[in-house]
């Protein structure tokens, strides 16, 4: 469901896609399917990314299980009182090394642009992303068994189909009902 208020109020023609996407804290109960769930985990391996090492991991758990529970536990508090509600949490893993000894300096990179690939795919399924920094690093590696020295947590990603915003508290249903803004492209870019 598009939400007009969301919709992004562009000076250029941007495509509907990234125009309509968003970063909701509201989901319903509806579940996803995995066939979904893989569909949108596919979309984010065919990001660009450098020498396509494509050195990123993705660990998830469906709501109800002991893999959501696990990553659900990992969160601030504040991002586990909505979090909760989505249908699947995603954490997003960065490759540390190229090559034994060789670190990748990009891979954090293409996680986004991966995580990107993941959230647009998702959209065009009526499913909405919200990505996450604020969760506890050490918690993630110790709670889901993640060696430290291979992979770097990035982001967890919250999932869920677009739901009621009476269910959040209210400094949050104010960000939910707000209009979404960006500096204008003028002043983050310059013609040399
Ligand atoms: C790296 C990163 C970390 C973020 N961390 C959080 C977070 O911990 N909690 C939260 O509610 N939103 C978080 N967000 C969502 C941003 O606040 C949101 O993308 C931004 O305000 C722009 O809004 P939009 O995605 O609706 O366009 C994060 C987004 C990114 C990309």
């Amino acid at each position: 469901m598009v939400n007009p208020i969301k919709t992004a109020a562009t000076s250029y023609p941007v495509t509907d896609w990234l125009r309509m996407r968003w970063s909701p804290r509201s989901f319903s109960a509806q579940e996803i399917t995995e066939h979904d769930l893989l569909t949108i985990l596919e979309a984010g391996t065919w990001a660009f990314n450098g020498g396509n090492l494509q050195p990123w991991f993705f660990l998830y758990g469906y709501k109800g299980t002991e893999g959501f529970k696990k990553i659900l536990s990992c969160l601030n508090p504040g991002n586990q009182s909505w979090a909760q509600n989505a249908a699947v949490l995603i954490v997003t893993l960065a490759k540390r090394e190229r090559d034994p000894g060789k670190p990748n300096l990009w891979s954090k990179h293409d996680v986004g642009a991966a995580s990107m690939g993941m959230i647009l795919q998702a959209i065009t399924m009526n499913i909405y992303g919200h990505p996450m920094s604020g969760y506890d690093p050490n918690k993630i590696i110790s709670t889901l068994g993640i060696d430290p020295d291979v992979y770097e947590p990035v982001t967890c990603i919250a999932l869920g189909y677009p739901g009621d915003p009476g269910q959040l508290n209210e400094s949050q249903l104010t960000n939910e009902l707000a209009p979404r803004t960006r500096k204008p492209v003028g002043e983050v870019s310059r013609c040399l």
